[in-house]
């Protein structure tokens, strides 16, 4: 897998015809009131559950610190944040962040911040662990993504990534594919009040990595260790990898923000 250059769009988003970053941050503000709703709604409550499992895989308590990259409404950051570790959700949509805020109080222990994932304002070797919830897909440049999460985590921390996947059942890929063409784009405007919004999300599913693919595209991009979990019948795809050893730096250490959760 090659890296490329921030801001080049990755074959798999530039063949999926992904909107580029304005038009990300233009699309998610138009349904940021009603985002969180509708990922339940579409999901069947199940997105809830595959936020607890990837924030369990990222093994960090009390005591440590963790990136949400990607953040939106913050709901998997708040997930981690449960275990008692303290969150720094960033993101570049203002009104994701707005519609979040309401749940995520400093006392919940996460701050929300506007920030570009690719260009993450933390130190090196910043935090314990860094998270990624079904934003990949929306980078302009994925392995750029990527490799500013691995950049921000402690050596031996570990990285999380949650998207979506095609299953790969003889039954389970057609019905997941008649359901994100037709169903999908359906119910989320009819729940966000938006139209066509949601057609984004067959397009950019249709042409994303392959589990195998993104293992790899991940291990490229500095994580050893990448292992992957398929959810919901191969719907979604959590996987995990750790930094590699590096020169050493104090876990948990913040760089340039300094939240105050
Ligand atoms: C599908 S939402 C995911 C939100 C949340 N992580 C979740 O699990 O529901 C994708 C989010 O990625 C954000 N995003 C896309 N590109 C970004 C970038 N370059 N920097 C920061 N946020 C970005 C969008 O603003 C949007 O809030």
């Amino acid at each position: 897998v090659s890296a490329r250059s921030a801001g080049e769009l990755h074959p798999a988003v530039a063949a999926s015809g992904a909107p580029r970053a304005a038009e990300v941050r233009r699309l998610f503000a138009g349904i940021a009131h009603r985002y969180a709703l509708a990922n339940h709604v579409l999901s069947a409550y199940l997105d809830v559950s595959w936020r607890r499992a990837a924030a369990r895989a990222l093994a960090v308590g009390p005591g440590s610190w963790c990136l949400d990259a990607c953040c939106g409404t913050g709901d998997l950051g708040l997930a981690v944040a449960r275990g008692g570790c303290r969150v720094i959700g960033v993101d570049f949509c203002r009104p994701m962040l707005a519609a979040g805020r309401p749940a995520a109080p400093a006392s919940a222990g996460m701050a929300l911040v506007e920030a570009d994932a690719l260009r993450l304002p933390l130190r090196d070797r910043a935090v314990d662990a860094a998270c990624m919830g079904f934003g990949l897909r929306n980078l302009v440049d994925p392995a750029a993504g990527l490799r500013e999460m691995a950049r921000v985590v402690r050596p031996g921390g570990r990285v999380a990534v949650l998207e979506f996947s095609e299953p790969s059942g003889r039954l389970s890929r057609p019905v997941f594919r008649a359901y994100v063409r037709h169903v999908l784009p359906r119910l989320g405007d009819a729940v966000t009040g938006s139209t066509g919004t949601y057609r984004y999300l067959p397009q950019t599913i249709g042409q994303w990595f392959d589990p195998a693919e993104l293992a790899a595209l991940m291990r490229a991009c500095g994580l050893a260790d990448v292992s992957c979990r398929r959810l919901a019948l191969g719907a979604v795809a959590l996987h995990v990898g750790t930094v590699g050893a590096r020169a050493a730096a104090g876990p948990g250490d913040c760089g340039e923000v300094r939240p105050s959760c």
